[in-house]
Order: C-alpha cells, then structure tokens, then sequence
C-alpha cells in the first residue's frame, strides 16, 4: 500500500505555529548533520520571538504541504524568482515533501513569468536543489545571531512559457 501523499496548498492565517515546528525540527533534526550545536541555535533558537515569526510568515506567505491534520513543509517563492524559505519537518525526511513543494514552485513561477529560480541554501539541502537542476553561483558566510552559517547562492534558470500570441519561427 503506498503512503498517503501530502497535499500542497496556500498558507492561512493561523498556520504559523506548525510552521515554526517544522522550521524547528527541519534544522535542529536534519540540518544538524551539517551545522554544530552552536549554529543550529543561532538558526533556530527555540525562543523566537513569536510576533515577529507571524509576521515574517504573512509576509513570505509560502506553500503548505498537508498530511492529514499535520503540516509536515512549506516553501514559498517571491515574485523575484527569490525562495526564502524552504523546510520539510525533521519527523518526515526524504518522503518526497520537498520535491511535491518544488514542483508547486515551477508551477507558480510558471503561471507568474518567473525565469529564474534563486535560493541562499544550507549546505543540508544542496544536494535536493542540485538533483533538481540548480547549480551554485556563489559560496557564502552570512551571520545569523551573530554566528557563521555557510551556505550557497544556487539559481536555476526556467524556459519561457510559450506564447500562443508569439510569431511562428519562419
Ligand atoms: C532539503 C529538504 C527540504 C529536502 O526535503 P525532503 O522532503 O527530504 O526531500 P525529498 O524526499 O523530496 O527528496 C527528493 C530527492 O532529492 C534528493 N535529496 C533530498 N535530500 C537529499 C540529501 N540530503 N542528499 C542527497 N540527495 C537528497 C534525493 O534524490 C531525493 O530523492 P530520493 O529520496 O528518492 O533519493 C529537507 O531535507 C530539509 O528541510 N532539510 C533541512 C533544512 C534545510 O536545510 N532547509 C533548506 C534551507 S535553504
């Protein structure tokens, strides 16, 4: 029997404390293979401030990936082609969360005239984007806290959407 799939829908108003879980867990359960102690504190301090997660969360309004009652990811895209966030819950890794995320992604940067997909990405889930095509372009040392967190700039570009209203090429 397979697994039930989760389901990928827009954020509501009221998500924000499932997604601080899986914010939470993602880092200090997954991304911890790659980050010490100190670094994952600095990432995820288990004190964040819970106004200004709201309010980061309104503002990105990412995807939502559903099992059931749980929220188990999110991931947004700006209309930049920016992706700020992009997190699966550290209780449900590699069941393919992150790729049904990434798929809703290209779709909307589809439907929206996105070009080109950009995302500062721990050194954790490189090798998700780079099996989906990204590359890095820019090896980074950004603060968090006050504490190194390595990561990568990684783009990739999408084709243009067909025009129906485009001239036929001769
Ligand atoms: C990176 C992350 C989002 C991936 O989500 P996921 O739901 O586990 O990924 P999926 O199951 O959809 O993986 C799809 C494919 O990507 C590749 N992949 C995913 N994680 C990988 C890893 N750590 N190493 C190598 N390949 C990986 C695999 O090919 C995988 O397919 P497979 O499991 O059949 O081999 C998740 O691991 C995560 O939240 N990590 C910690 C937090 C983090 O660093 N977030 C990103 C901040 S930018």
């Amino acid at each position: 029997m397979h697994a039930p799939s989760p389901q990928i829908r827009r954020f509501q108003a009221g998500d924000e404390p499932a997604l601080f879980r899986v914010f939470f867990t993602a880092i200090h359960q997954v991304a911890s293979r790659d980050y010490t102690q100190q670094q994952v504190d600095a990432w995820a301090p288990p004190d964040m401030d819970a106004v200004q997660w709201t309010a980061r969360m309104r503002g990105i309004q990412p995807f939502v990936a559903q099992l059931g009652d749980e929220i188990v990811g999110y991931a947004d895209l700006q209309p930049s082609g920016y992706i700020d966030q992009f997190f699966v819950s550290g209780a449900h890794p590699r069941q393919g969360i992150g790729r049904l995320l990434l798929a809703r992604i290209h779709e909307e940067a589809m439907r929206v005239g996105v070009v080109e997909l950009t995302s500062d990405v721990s050194l954790t889930a490189e090798p998700f984007f780079a099996h989906h095509g990204f590359e890095v372009v820019q090896r980074q040392q950004p603060l968090r806290r006050g504490v190194v967190l390595a990561n990568a700039r990684m783009r990739k570009a999408l084709a243009p959407p067909i025009s129906p209203s485009a001239p036929a090429p001769a």
